[in-house]
C-alpha cells in the first residue's frame, strides 16, 4: 500500500499545508537505480585525535576509491566521514562535537554521516567510556538530523576490511539504515574484479522468493550478478516461477518447514553448492499470549526459527555452503523490542539473533562462513499493508526518516552483507528501520 503522506508532503501544497499543521516532513530518500547508482558530489573526511587509520593503504585511500570527492573542507558534502577511532579521552572526545558542530546544517539531503570508532576491547576505562559514547553521540544525532541524512557509527582497527561497508553507506543502497552500530573485524579481504557485479559466478538460495522482501533480495543479487535459486511454498509456485524466470534463476517450490528441506535444497543446488543462503521466509500469527492457542505459536516458531536451523544445519553439515559462504537470516526489530501481541514472532526473531550470536565465530573459524543477520522495521509489504491503519501509520512514522521502508532497503543490505569483501562483517544483526524509536 503506497505511503500517501510522503508522496503528498512532496508536493508545494502538501509540504506548505503540513508546515502550517506543524505535521511530519519526511524527505523522499535517494535509492539506488541503474541511472543514479552512486552518490556525486564531495565527501567531508574530518578525524578527532590521532587515528591509527592513517597511513599510506589506509582510509583515505579506502575513501578515494568510493568514486566521491574526498575533501578537507566543503560547503555543501553529500557524506561526512569522522574518523575518531583516536578518541581516548574526554578532550579528544570534544574534538567530535567541534568537527561536527559547524557541518551538520550543510550535509546534503538524504545524505550520510559516519563516524568511525574503535573497537569496545580496550581495558583503559577511559577510552572504553569515550567510545561507548560515540554511539549515544551518533544515535542522538540520527534523531536530529532530518532532511532524509542517516548517521552510523563503525568500528573498525582496518579500512581495507571495511571497504564494502564504507562504500555501501556511502552510496544511495543504504538510504533506510539509520542509527546503527555496526563492528568490522580485521579479516583478510580480496577486492570483487568487479564491484557492480560482486557476485559474478556465485549461487545465492532466497527463501520466501515469491513476493515482498524476498523477490527484492533475489532480484538484488541477481544484479550482483549471482546465479538466484528462489525457494517458496508450492502454493506460491506460479508467482515464485514468474519471480525466478524474470531473475534468470531456477524455482524450487518447497515448504522450508518440510523435515527433508534441507536434503531437497542440497539436491536442487549446483554440484559446486551455495554461496549465498538467504534465510528470508517468515509468518505472524498475532495475539496476545493470553489468546494465543498452540495453533498459532507452533507455525511461528516453526518457520522463522526451527526451520532456519535446520536447513542452516543440513546445508553446514553436508558442506552445501562453500568456503567464503554467507548465511543472512531476517530478525526483526519486533525481536529486539519486543511488540504487544507477537510474543511467538517476537520469540522466533530474537531466536534468529541468538543463532547469529552464537553460529559466527565458529562458522568462520572453520568454513571461512559469515553468519549474520537483517532486522527490518517497518517495510512496505503485503504484511505490513495487512495491519490496521491506525498501527501502520504509526509504524511508518515512529522513526528518524518518518516514512516506511521499501522491500529493497532490506535486500541492499542483505546484498552487503553476502558481498565477498565483507568477512570482516560477522555476528552482526543490522537492523534496516529507518532507526526506529521501537527498541532503539
Ligand atoms: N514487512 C516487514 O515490515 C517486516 C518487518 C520485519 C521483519 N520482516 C521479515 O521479513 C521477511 C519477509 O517478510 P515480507 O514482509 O516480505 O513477508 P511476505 O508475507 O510478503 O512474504 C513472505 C514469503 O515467505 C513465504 N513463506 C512463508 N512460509 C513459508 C514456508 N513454510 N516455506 C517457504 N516459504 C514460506 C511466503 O509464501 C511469502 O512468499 C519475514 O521473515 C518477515 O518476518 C518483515
Amino acid at each position: 500500500m503506497a505511503d500517501r503522506y510522503l508522496s503528498f508532503t512532496g508536493t508545494a501544497p502538501g509540504r506548505f499545508l503540513t508546515r502550517r499543521l506543524g505535521l511530519p516532513q519526511p524527505t523522499a530518500l535517494h535509492r539506488w537505480s541503474a541511472e543514479h547508482p552512486s552518490f556525486t558530489g564531495e565527501l567531508l573526511h574530518l578525524s578527532a585525535g590521532k587515528s591509527p587509520l592513517d597511513g599510506p593503504d589506509g582510509l583515505a585511500a579506502v575513501l578515494a576509491r568510493t568514486g566521491l570527492a574526498v575533501r578537507a573542507r566543503s560547503e555543501r558534502p553529500v557524506a561526512v566521514v569522522l574518523d575518531a577511532t583516536g578518541v581516548t579521552d574526554i578532550d579528544t572526545l570534544a574534538e567530535v562535537h567541534a568537527a561536527l558542530h559547524p557541518v551538520v546544517r550543510s550535509v546534503a539531503r538524504s545524505g550520510r554521516v559516519i563516524v568511525l570508532g574503535a573497537p569496545l576491547d580496550t581495558a583503559d576505562h577511559h577510552q572504553a567510556a569515550v567510545q561507548q559514547a560515540l554511539e549515544g553521540f551518533v544515535r542522538s544525532l540520527g534523531k536530529e538530523i532530518g532532511r532524509g541524512i542517516t548517521v552510523t557509527l563503525l568500528r573498525l582497527t582496518d579500512a581495507n576490511a571495511a571497504e564494502s561497508t564504507l562504500r555501501f553507506l556511502l552510496s544511495p543502497k543504504s538510504a533506510y539504515v539509520s542509527g546503527q552500530v555496526i563492528g568490522i573485524g580485521g579479516a583478510e579481504v580480496t577486492a570483487p574484479a568487479d564491484w557492480a557485479l560482486p557476485l559474478a559466478g556465485r549461487t545465492a538460495l532466497v527463501t520466501g522468493a515469491a513476493r515482498g522482501i524476498g523477490e527484492a533480495v533475489a532480484a538484488t543479487l541477481a544484479r550482483d550478478g549471482a546465479r538466484v535459486v528462489c525457494l517458496d511454498v508450492p502454493g506460491a509456485a506460479v508467482e515464485l516461477e514468474s519471480v525466478a524466470g524474470r531473475l534468470g534463476g531456477t524455482a524450487l517450490a518447497l515448504d522450508i518447514t518440510a523435515p527433508d528441506a534441507g536434503a531437497r535444497i542440497l539436491a536442487a543446488l549446483p554440484s559446486d553448492g551455495l554461496d549465498v543462503l538467504v534465510h528470508n521466509a517468515g509468518i505472524t500469527r498475532d495475539r496476545r499470549l493470553v489468546n494465543m492457542a498452540a495453533e498459532r505459536w507452533s507455525p511461528v516458531l516453526d518457520v522463522n526459527l526451527a526451520s532456519v536451523l535446520r536447513t542452516t544445519d543440513a546445508l553446514l553439515s553436508a558442506g552445501g555452503l562453500r568456503t567464503g559462504g554467507r548465511i543472512v537470516a531476517t530478525a526483526s526489530i519486533a525481536g529486539l523490542a519486543g511488540n504487544a501481541g507477537q510474543t511467538n514472532y517476537a520469540a522466533s526473531k530474537a531466536g534468529v539473533a541468538g543463532l547469529v550470536r552464537a553460529l559466527a565465530p565458529t562458522a568462520a573459524a572453520e568454513h571461512g562462513i559469515t553468519v549474520n543477520a537483517v532486522a527490518p522495521g517497518f517495510i512496505e509489504t503485503k504484511m505490513t499493508a495487512a495491519v490496521p491503519l491506525f498501527i501502520r501509520e504509526a509504524g511508518r512514522r515512529m522513526n528518524s526518516l518518518g516514512q516506511g521502508g521499501l522491500p529493497v532497503d532490506v535486500a541492499e543490505t542483505t546484498a552487503w552483507l553476502a558481498h565477498p569483501a565483507s568477512g570482516g562483517v560477522n555476528g552482526q544483526v543490522v537492523r534496516v528501520c529507518g532507526q526506529s524509536l521501537l527498541g532503539a
